[in-house]
């Protein structure tokens, strides 16, 4: 009774014609006011998508993208859930070992820098396909104000200045010292990017053909080929977004929508949440000894499956319920023990050394006034991608090829091996972490949530759904708490500055957890620097339609909101 009269009154007055706030959170100020004032213009949840993709194409160039994919999940006003799959494919002429040299070893960087690393970009033709079946303002609307940032230019903040600095010696070697990227760019300098507004322009009138046919894909094609690539005008012309039935389960009453393969990010979410279900983590404490043993035993084991199982839907038949059901959760960890850690040697094979830093996917979370919810993570891989600009374009293109597994065992940029399910074959699309994700508590949106991160955005969106359902922190505090990761191999807790006091510390190095606490320059286990975990963009609605937001202050992420 305690529970129903909330969900009674909250009944009452959503259906007595009172609308949410319209929100949006994204990494960038501009990105999320473009989306906001769409809504305010009439448009819906999924012509602000549109328009808040577009405009971080343009002013979060290190991830925000046309020249990459990702994917959205989300829930409808009237109920209706689902998501689109806008995920990059390998080229027709891919191949198992085409990143293997004679001996069979991985040709460094091949994967990563220059044209070989392209997978053939799903961003544009995701757009379209998300307003032919739910747009309702005219796209031409929702391209202009990207064109207009693009011709008028963006102000560099200071993580920019630095994330390009960063970058700008290998921006010099694939694009030459010419290219527009290529520049030294101060914190307050306004980039222009002209010929990004003049592609955005041609998309907006001429349809997704502008993109995938014709001229622009032959400068895509030209640019491929000058540095290495093997990508054909027929890979761009035959490329294809697709609808797929998300993941559904339910945690503690609560349901839970997120991405089905390609992408592990659902199932994975799926398998944690469950793991930890029976267990009353909320008493636990955040970032308690007993709340991080939990959360990292259910992370080993899940990665591990991860590893082993997961891959293109279309190219394997996977387990993907049996993988999430509650006997073969529950089995997996009855070794769990309180007393000491479950080696991950011990729950399976594989020896991976490295986790390159990087932040560089994007997320945005999106409410409109009637409830429409879409929650969308979209990236070029690691930072500016395969740093191939195409310059007559003005924008970026992926290395999202670094998502399959180049050979068993060997680890990718985020430290992920992979098995047969995610080898390179033709056409198939790279296995993802990307976990875009709405939490509907009574059938109503409650949480809209994702992050970038690579391997750590899994565990990154399952904290921010226990900091909020189970710690019962506001939305902001849910995305400032300092997040700890796991991923089975290599073996090593990671735990951002402030996770954990010293007490905790030793208790869980006395249980045979190695800790690596942030930030890290480099250190022996062979990671790389590394500064923080995620970035997470997420909207909260109460139960009486109350909506909250939270922006990552990691980021220059911004939340705006219509009141
Ligand atoms: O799809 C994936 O899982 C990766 N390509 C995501 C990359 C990412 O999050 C980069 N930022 N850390």
């Amino acid at each position: 009774m305690k529970n129903f009269i909330p969900f009674i009154l909250s009944f009452l007055i959503l259906s007595c014609g009172k609308t949410y706030n319209p929100a949006v959170v994204s990494a960038r100020k501009e990105a999320s006011d473009i989306g906001v004032e769409i809504m305010k213009k009439g448009g819906n949840a999924f012509d602000a998508m549109i328009a808040v993709h577009l405009a971080l194409a343009v002013a979060y160039p290190i991830a925000g993208n046309i020249g990459g994919g990702g994917f959205v999940v989300y829930h409808t006003s009237e109920g209706e859930s689902g998501s689109l799959d806008f995920r990059e494919k390998a080229p027709g002429n891919a191949f198992k070992d085409m990143y293997l040299d004679e001996n069979g070893n991985v040709i460094e960087n091949m994967s990563t820098l220059g044209g070989a690393a392209v997978g053939v970009p799903g961003s544009i033709s995701g757009i379209f396909e998300i307003h032919s079946k739910f747009g309702s303002l005219p796209i031409e609307d929702l391209f202009q104000p990207s064109i207009e940032l693009a011709k008028n230019g963006f102000i560099v903040t200071k993580k920019q200045e630095e994330a390009l600095k960063d970058k700008l010696q290998d921006f010099i070697n694939v694009n030459g010292s010419e290219s527009l990227f290529s520049q030294n760019y101060k914190q307050g300098d306004t980039l222009k990017n002209i010929n990004l507004s003049i592609t955005l322009d041609k998309i907006s009138k001429n349809g997704p053909k502008a993109f995938y046919e014709g001229e622009i894909a032959e400068m895509i094609i030209e640019e491929i080929e000058e540095s290495g690539g093997i990508m054909t005008v027929e890979d761009l012309k035959n490329y294809n977004s697709v609808w797929r039935d998300p993941i559904k389960f339910k945690y503690k009453g609560l349901d839970i929508i997120s991405m089905p393969l390609p992408s592990s990010g659902g199932i994975l979410l799926g398998q944690l949440l469950k793991a930890i279900e029976g267990y009353d983590i909320g008493q636990f404490g955040h970032n308690s000894v007993e709340s991080i043993q939990l959360m990292v035993e259910a992370e080993r084991r899940a990665y591990a499956d991860r590893s082993f199982y997961m891959g293109d839907p279309d190219f394997n038949k996977l387990p993907v319920y049996e993988l999430m059901d509650d006997e073969y959760v529950n089995s997996r960890m009855a070794s769990f023990s309180w007393d000491k850690a479950t080696l991950s040697s011990e729950v399976s094979h594989g020896e991976v050394k490295t986790i390159e830093e990087s932040d560089q996917t994007t997320h945005y979370s999106i409410i409109d006034a009637d409830g429409n919810s879409v929650s969308v993570t979209t990236t070029l891989n690691t930072n500016y991608g395969s740093k191939v600009f195409v310059e007559e374009g003005g924008f970026f293109l992926n290395n999202e090829m670094d998502d399959f597994s180049s050979k068993p065992g060997y680890p990718n940029s985020f430290g992920l091996i992979g098995s047969k399910a995610n080898s390179i074959e033709a056409n198939k699309r790279m296995l993802s972490s990307m976990t875009p994700t709405i939490v509907l508590k009574n059938k109503k949106p409650s949480l809209i949530v994702g992050t970038p991160g690579g391997s750590t955005i899994i565990t990154s969106v399952f904290q921010t759904i226990l900091n909020v359902y189970e710690y019962g922190m506001s939305m902001q505090e849910a995305v400032n708490a300092p997040r700890v990761h796991h991923q089975w191999v290599p073996d090593v807790v990671i735990i951002e500055e402030g996770g954990i006091d010293s007490v905790k510390d030793s208790i869980l190095k006395s249980k045979n957890y190695f800790i690596v606490s942030l930030p890290i320059k480099s250190d022996s286990s062979g990671m790389s620097a590394r500064s923080s975990i995620g970035k997470v963009d997420a909207i909260f609605i109460d139960e009486n339609g109350e909506v909250s937001t939270g922006a990552d202050p990691r980021g220059d992420d911004h939340a705006s909101i219509l009141k």
